[in-house]
């Protein structure tokens, strides 16, 4: 949720910074702006995206080697030119881009009104530069000093970077729960809310900590506590490829990441599975082998899809390491007292590592006492950094704002998760672990296989892409497969979907079924395949339109529905991770088809980092 971009050095900062939050626009695309310090101290900012600020600024002198970018999605105060950041104070010298939310800027606000400091945005972020001003203009502080004390007034969440007209050598930088690296480059440094604008230009980055402030010149680094201590940064090399953040030739970021998906299920396996021993690996809960021996209950905490995944991972945990799930939305399980204990293990999921709920159910489950593993795809994030243990999925940057390769790799870790636990457990024998083992080495090349459907899948894409509303059902671990079918179609094409139970349909959805209801079904021949057929019976009395997801040879639902689609046959425990390649590549095309901005659906953003 928004994006930070920052550069000082000897190069030209403009170019490195729009090409920047061109980069971080999947964080927040409804504004964007720039400063730059050329003698003087320039903002230029603009409602719309990225390329609307360019065009903006097309015949206007940009140079200056030292400049900060925003890209936001509007929290306080709707998207417009004047909420949109950098904010300046009052007097103009300073300025600011916030990633967060300023808590108590109300008060704050209010304070500093009454002392005559006038604001022209709705936004929580510009009371804070007022109050760097009002610190200075009180205490004839340096900036540095008047940063720190500011920071330690606000309550919230934030990553911050400060540009001063009177110091026009030097980049303020803060985290508070939100995220911010620093690249380390030779006489020059970038800072970006992740590492996708840097990777380019060096490989050496620092992720701030929470409660950090960097203070940046050309050619030195300070961090401090924000109770102004010295830190001493830790300097890390990025594993992260510059394709990896580029479209290769797909019309979409979302695309690309589906027909990535056999490769990323493959690295998420990579070094972990040893079919023909029977064996899995998982370095980074190694050791808590005696405390999976022992647990009485996991808790899955996670939100989105990420939530999904962890429904797919109840089903999975409870069948093979017969330990008890339950699976939360984490913006609920942080305001309900939950029961919870040390002999608790908590799960929690996350694509970006920074979800706000998410982070909030850790550090509520870790005050009671319980561990704590993360699954998590961006490396360095918070969220690894919070949880005792964990599993990358690795399946490196995704760029679409709707998630697709992370979450087959989230159900990947899961699907290892649970034969780990289970070979810790003794609740799976050692031949029963080589056949799952051997079926799951298996399952990237039938993804591939599955991929093959796309053009049939264009074909139901055209034929339904005008309908109102769309329900998709299944059963078993098909259930969150179909809720995932139904949560992807709304936020890409902004078409009305449910994903229900196939059971539940006679409870109550089932009165919404006429001749213009498709309803999608995952229906592939495993333990609740009858049932699946007796619902698509039921459907197809009321006039709805049945398209099933089937396995390859099916001839029973091929004769029901009026449009089936084949993946190939793999174990129960595998068919979500088949099963959701043609729900995405179905939702993909009905967004096309209706012109929809796939890769930025409206009001969303990829890491939420507000609750
Ligand atoms: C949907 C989607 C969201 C995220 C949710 C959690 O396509 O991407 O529902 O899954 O916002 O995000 P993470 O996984 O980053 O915690």
């Amino acid at each position: 949720m928004c994006g930070i971009v920052g550069y000082i050095g000897h190069r030209d900062a403009y170019p490195i910074i729009i090409k920047g939050l061109h980069r971080l626009e999947y964080r927040g695309y409804d504004s964007a702006g720039i400063a730059l310090i050329n003698k003087d101290l320039k903002v230029y900012k603009k409602a719309g995206k990225v390329a609307d600020l360019e065009n903006f600024v097309k015949d206007i002198n940009v140079g200056g080697t030292v400049g900060m970018g925003h890209t936001r999605w509007a929290t306080h105060g709707a998207p417009s030119d004047r909420n949109s950041h950098p904010h300046s104070s009052g007097d103009r010298k300073l300025t600011i881009i916030h990633n967060g939310i300023i808590e108590n800027y109300a008060t704050l606000k209010e304070a500093l009104q009454s002392k005559g400091h006038v604001f022209k945005s709705d936004t929580d972020t510009e009371v804070l530069i007022h109050l760097v001003e009002d610190i200075r203009n009180e205490t004839g502080l340096e900036i540095e000093e008047a940063v720190r004390i500011a920071l330690n007034k606000v309550v919230g969440a934030y990553a911050i970077v400060i540009m001063s007209q009177d110091h026009p050598d030097l980049l303020i930088a803060a985290r508070k729960g939100s995220p911010l690296v620093i690249g380390v480059g030779k006489g020059e440094y970038f800072i970006a809310s992740d590492a996708t604008p840097i990777v380019e230009y060096t490989k050496n980055v620092i992720y701030l900590n929470d409660n950090e402030v960097a203070y940046i010149r050309r050619d030195d680094l300070l961090v401090k506590n924000i109770d102004n201590t010295v830190q001493i940064p830790y300097i890390q090399k990025l594993n992260l490829q510059l394709e990896a953040l580029e479209k290769g030739g797909y019309d979409h970021f979302m695309l690309k990441e589906i027909y990535e998906q056999p490769r990323s299920i493959r690295d998420c396996m990579r070094g972990r599975i040893y079919p023909n021993k029977g064996l899995v690996q998982l370095g980074g809960i190694k050791e808590y082998v005696e405390k999976l021996k022992n647990i009485d209950r996991i808790i899955i905490v996670a939100c989105g899809t990420s939530w999904h995944a962890g429904l797919v991972g109840e089903y999975l945990i409870e069948e093979y390491a017969r330990v008890s799930v339950e699976v939360e939305y984490a913006s609920e399980f942080r305001y309900r007292n939950p029961i919870i204990s040390e002999k608790d293990l908590v799960i929690a999921i996350s694509q970006s590592g920074e979800t706000a709920d998410t982070m909030a159910a850790i550090e509520l489950a870790k005050e009671k006492g319980a561990t704590i593993f993360g699954i998590c795809n961006v490396v360095g994030a918070s969220i690894p950094r919070i949880t005792h243990a964990g599993v990358y999925t690795h399946a490196g940057p995704e760029i679409g704002v709707a998630s697709t390769k992370a979450f087959t790799a989230q159900v990947t870790v899961l699907t290892l998760m649970a034969f780990y636990i289970a070979q810790q457990r003794g609740t799976i024998t050692q031949s029963k672990l080589i056949e799952y083992l051997t079926e799951l080495d298996e399952v990237p090349a039938l993804v591939e296989r599955a991929l093959k459907s796309n053009d049939q899948i264009k074909v139901i894409a055209e034929k339904f892409k005008d309908a109102a509303n769309f329900l998709f059902l299944g059963r078993g671990s098909s259930f969150p497969v179909a809720l995932e079918g139904a949560l992807k179609l709304k936020e890409i094409s902004y078409i009305h979907a449910e994903g229900y139970p196939a059971a539940e349909m006679k409870h109550g959805p089932i009165a919404l079924i006429d001749e213009n209801m498709p309803v999608v079904f995952i229906a592939t021949k495993h333990s609740s395949y009858e049932k699946v057929v007796s619902n698509i019976q039921e459907v197809k009395a009321r006039g709805g339109h049945v398209i099933a997801i089937v396995s390859e040879g099916d001839t029973i639902v091929r004769d029901l529905a009026e449009y089936v689609i084949e993946i190939p046959q793999t174990g129960e425990a595998f068919v979500p991770l088949l099963a959701t390649i043609p729900l995405q590549l179905l939702s993909y095309h009905i967004a096309v088809m209706r012109g929809c901005n796939v890769d930025q659906p409206r009001n969303l953003a990829k890491s939420v980092t507000v609750e």
